[in-house]
């Protein structure tokens, strides 16, 4: 398989925090990677050196067979990335919104509406596609972020905590809409989240970076059975991994501090 990401010993720093310190991973066409980690762990940072809005200080990134920082602007053309704290014009219906999105992506009027009814089908708002904005749920929301994030039909997709917020019935419904979106349009995505059975479900691969430093990295069962019969009954899960390997680090700093 070809990697379609892959991040080498990233780092940066803003003044005189280390919001990236030494961060490498590769994801592989058509996977599903999810970024893990604390506040603060250099996550987004992360997501933002790969999807061209800041610049690394050091190390090196191709994202969809490009230099990021040599080919921004082919990265983006092949990338979609929702923010964490993504917006919609709360005043526009969803399908105006996908059509200003199009039109920044330079998609003509004629395709921009095709696709419009195409994602707003895909991610479950086509009852919804004529209502402002305003009137939408949270969950809504954030699904309309995300055929925002894809209207120009790019390779990647960057997802920074794309279910934050969320209760528990709209969370489902964004992953089986990520699941399609993988198994039907082959993307290949980065996604960020504080939620270990949202990881576990999702990811392909987990990566756990803390204080800007990939920690472990793995498949959620190769990092499950690496941990061996310490966790409840049903064996370990991705939360016992999480503190397992949060905890090793405390411990050591604890040690270094004494
Ligand atoms: N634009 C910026 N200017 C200054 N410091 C920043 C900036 N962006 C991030 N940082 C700092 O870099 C560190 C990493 O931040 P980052 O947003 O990457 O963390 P995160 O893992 O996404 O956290 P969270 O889970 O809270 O979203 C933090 O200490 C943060 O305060
Ligand atoms: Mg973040």
């Amino acid at each position: 398989m070809t990697d379609v990401i892959t991040a080498r010993n990233l780092a940066k720093r803003y003044g005189k925090v280390e919001a990236v310190v030494d961060v490498s991973f590769s994801v592989a066409e058509g996977e599903v990677l999810c970024l893990l980690g604390p506040n603060g762990a250099g996550k987004s940072t992360t997501v933002r050196i790969l999807a061209t809005l800041t610049r690394a200080d050091g190390g090196t990134a191709v994202v969809a067979g490009q230099d990021v920082s040599l080919q921004p602007r082919a990265v983006r053309a092949a990338i979609g990335y929702v923010a964490q704290n993504a917006g919609t014009d709360g005043y526009l219906t969803g399908r105006e919104n996908l059509l200003v999105q199009a039109a920044a992506h330079r998609l003509r009027r004629g395709s921009a509406i095709r696709r419009a009814t195409e994602l707003l089908d895909l991610v479950g708002l086509a009852g919804a596609a004529d209502r402002v904005v305003n009137t939408y749920s949270g969950g809504m929301r954030r699904r309309l972020e995300i055929a925002m994030g894809i209207v120009h039909d790019p390779r990647v997709l960057f997802l920074d905590e794309p279910t934050t917020g969320l209760d528990p019935e709209a969370r489902a419904s964004l992953w089986r809409e990520l699941r399609r979106l993988r198994a039907e349009q082959g993307l290949t995505i980065l996604l960020t989240t504080h939620y270990l059975d949202e990881a576990d479900r999702l990811a392909d691969r987990i990566v756990i970076i803390d204080h800007g430093t990939v920690i472990v990295s793995g498949p959620p069962a190769t990092l499950k059975a690496e941990l061996g019969p310490t966790g409840g009954q049903d064996g370990p899960n991705l939360d016992d991994v999480y503190r397992h390997h949060t905890r090793t680090r405390l411990t050591l700093g604890e040690e270094l501090a004494g």
